[in-house]
């Protein structure tokens, strides 16, 4: 029976955990499209936005295409006729102004409101994508690297967002002036616009070939550009440790080579447009002239008037303008591109789904039965490992290192999910709690604190709701409430980042402050007090022996005497529980490890 209900537990650990999103996109879907369901789903409040500016980004077009015809009107009525009208000649520059002065205008207020739909869509982006990053397990940053998640977060939310002001702002723009000098010149004389209508295939070759240049060393240089960013974040975090191995010259050097090559990458893709763009489209502006010029010297156009030579002059660099706006967005388009699918790959990394049942920690009575992990899993770590630890018990957990102490607190804290066997707390699957309650009441002092770049106050209390007097009751619980005090602005002194500030000691002290604070129902600790002086440890022990029989605390412990009180110890081996019982009984067992652990730590004090 045991065996049927470990298989019906395991699925369900599995759905709740590795059920993907699924607001996800399929991996199979190109990268471009990819890129652009992103974009729309992050624009997808500000559709009005976007229609209105595209409407009057219109006006503003059909307003612009008026000059050029107002010009040819003052040539062919009143220049060349020599009729100098003056009120009429007034009006016509005046109009001529007017309506310049109206598009520009209509024009920067657009896109005013279109890079507002840009921010805002590349906010919310970014808050998804940190959002995302800040429920992904464990497992994923054993292999994630710090600077290029850093840069996944910032630089390519950025890039997209410049996707956004691209296709939004110039491609928009520059193709609705491009419509309106197209049909404006329709309107003058059809035969001539179709001539240039042959500039649009060409602007698209020669975009064809600069993409082929491009794309690579594009996606080359985004790669180098994050790589600088991990590489820089790496030799911070180690600062000490890379001073103290004279490893200066040689991190320079690894930094220069990769800051070489992404010069190289940058440089490649300067020369495609340096190149291709714009040099090969002013080409096809001045053949364009000369062939629309050409082409009125013909007989067949003989009829028009000179107006309209005037007028297709002026479309003409309108016609131009605008279509090298737009090829020179591609390069952008390109990076944004590369950058969304990236963003993408992290959106599509897995988080563990929230649980939804109802399910309470109430006594804070654990059980494992056959647990079997490992990191990888060809490479286990526990073996078929079972253990009971009723609520309120005390538990001490020693072992060689390596033998996969922390790993089993990680198990029991949720941070991977086993391979298989069965976790429950207080009779109901581990995996059945949700985040929020099991957090609220499972504490942890970590093998290694990590403090928040902010003050004693806020490390304690970790943006949960804690009174100032239960910060303060944990704080001297934990023996580090007389420390605090004698910083120069008591509980308010910033402790530096990593809290640079403190001893290594004082960093585990705050954090068993720091879990005590949350009052917790099961409490674990993993090495807590390894690098506290053997007084202060006493008091801490006394505080945590309070606890008993209210908290389950389970304790990580390489000096035996943290443990010795436990009302069981567990001694693991390779992953396998060698023994256990409480201190006695263990002395009792001959050749024990235990036994000999213990021995070994009295003959060495
Ligand atoms: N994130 C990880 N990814 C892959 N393997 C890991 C990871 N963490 C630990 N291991 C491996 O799992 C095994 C158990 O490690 P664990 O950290 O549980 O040991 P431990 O008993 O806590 O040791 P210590 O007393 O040194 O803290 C080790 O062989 C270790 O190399
Ligand atoms: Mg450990």
């Amino acid at each position: 029976m045991a065996g049927m209900q470990r298989n019906g537990v395991i699925n369900n650990w599995k759905q709740a955990w590795m059920q993907p999103d699924t607001k996800q996109l399929p991996a199979a879907m190109s990268e471009k499209k990819q890129a652009v369901h992103l974009l729309l789903h992050a624009a997808r409040d500000e559709k009005r936005h976007v229609w209105l500016g595209v409407f009057f980004l219109m006006i503003a077009a059909a307003l612009e295409a008026v000059g050029p015809f107002l010009g040819k009107a003052f040539i062919d009525r009143y220049l060349l006729p020599h009729q100098m009208d003056m009120g009429m000649v007034i009006a016509l520059l005046a109009a001529y102004v007017l309506t310049g002065w109206g598009a520009t205008w209509l024009r920067y207020l657009q896109l005013t409101r279109l890079a507002g739909v840009a921010m805002r869509s590349v906010r919310r982006l970014r808050e998804q994508v940190y959002g995302h990053v800040l429920r992904l397990p464990m497992a994923f940053f054993d292999k994630a690297i710090t600077g290029q998640l850093v840069s996944r977060v910032t630089n390519d939310t950025e890039s997209v967002k410049n996707l956004y002001v691209q296709v939004l702002f110039v491609m928009l723009d520059s193709s609705i002036v491009v419509l309106g000098a197209l049909t404006a010149m329709a309107l003058l004389e059809w035969r001539l616009m179709l001539i240039v209508l042959m500039l649009i295939p060409a602007v698209i070759i020669i975009v064809w070939f600069y993409q082929r240049w491009s794309a690579p060393a594009v996606s080359k240089a985004r790669q180098l550009r994050s790589e600088i960013n991990a590489q820089v974040a790496e030799s911070i975090n180690g600062m000490s440790t890379l001073q103290a191995s004279n490893a200066e010259r040689r991190f320079g050097e690894r930094f220069a080579k990769t800051n070489q090559l992404h010069y190289a990458a940058r440089l490649d893709e300067l020369r495609a447009n340096a190149w291709l763009l714009r040099p090969a489209l002013d080409l096809m502006n001045s053949l364009l002239l000369v062939v629309v010029i050409f082409t009125f010297s013909q007989r067949s156009f003989s009829g028009v008037e000179i107006g309209v030579l005037y007028a297709f002059v002026s479309y003409i660099a309108r016609v131009v303008e605008p279509l090298i706006q737009i090829t020179l967005q591609f390069g952008q388009i390109q990076q944004a591109v590369v950058s969304a699918a990236r963003v993408n790959k992290l959106l599509n990394e897995h988080q563990h789904v929230q649980a939804s049942s109802d399910a309470r920690i109430t006594e804070g009575h654990l059980t494992l039965d056959k647990v079997n992990f490992g990191y990888d899993p060809a490479r286990p770590v526990l073996h078929d490992f079972s253990l009971d630890i009723p609520a309120g018990s005390f538990y001490g957990i020693v072992g060689h290192t390596g033998s996969g102490k922390s790993t089993l607190l990680s198990l029991l804290l949720r941070f991977y999910t086993p391979q298989s066997g069965r976790m429950e707390v207080d009779g109901q699957p581990l995996a059945s709690i949700t985040d929020a309650h099991f957090r609220e009441k499972v504490g942890l002092v970590p093998q290694e604190p990590f403090l928040l770049a902010a003050n004693a106050r806020e490390n304690i209390a970790m943006g949960r709701d804690i009174s100032e007097a239960d910060i303060i009751a944990a704080a001297k619980a934990a023996h580090v409430h007389d420390f605090i005090l004698q910083l120069e602005n008591g509980y308010d002194t910033p402790l530096g980042e990593g809290g640079a500030r403190l001893s290594t000691g004082q960093k585990q002290l705050l954090a068993i402050a720091r879990a005590l604070a949350g009052k917790p129902r099961i409490l674990f600790l993993d090495e807590a007090t390894s690098h506290i002086d053997s007084e202060t440890e006493q008091v801490v022990q006394t505080a945590l022996t309070e606890l008993r029989g209210k908290v389950s605390i389970i304790a990580i412990a390489h000096r035996l005497s943290t443990i010795r009180d436990a009302d069981s110890i567990i001694v693991l081996n390779h992953g396998k529980l060698a023994e256990q019982g409480n201190h006695q009984e263990l002395m009792q067992v001959n050749q024990g490890i235990y036994q000999r652990l213990y021995l070994l730590q009295t003959l060495e004090e």
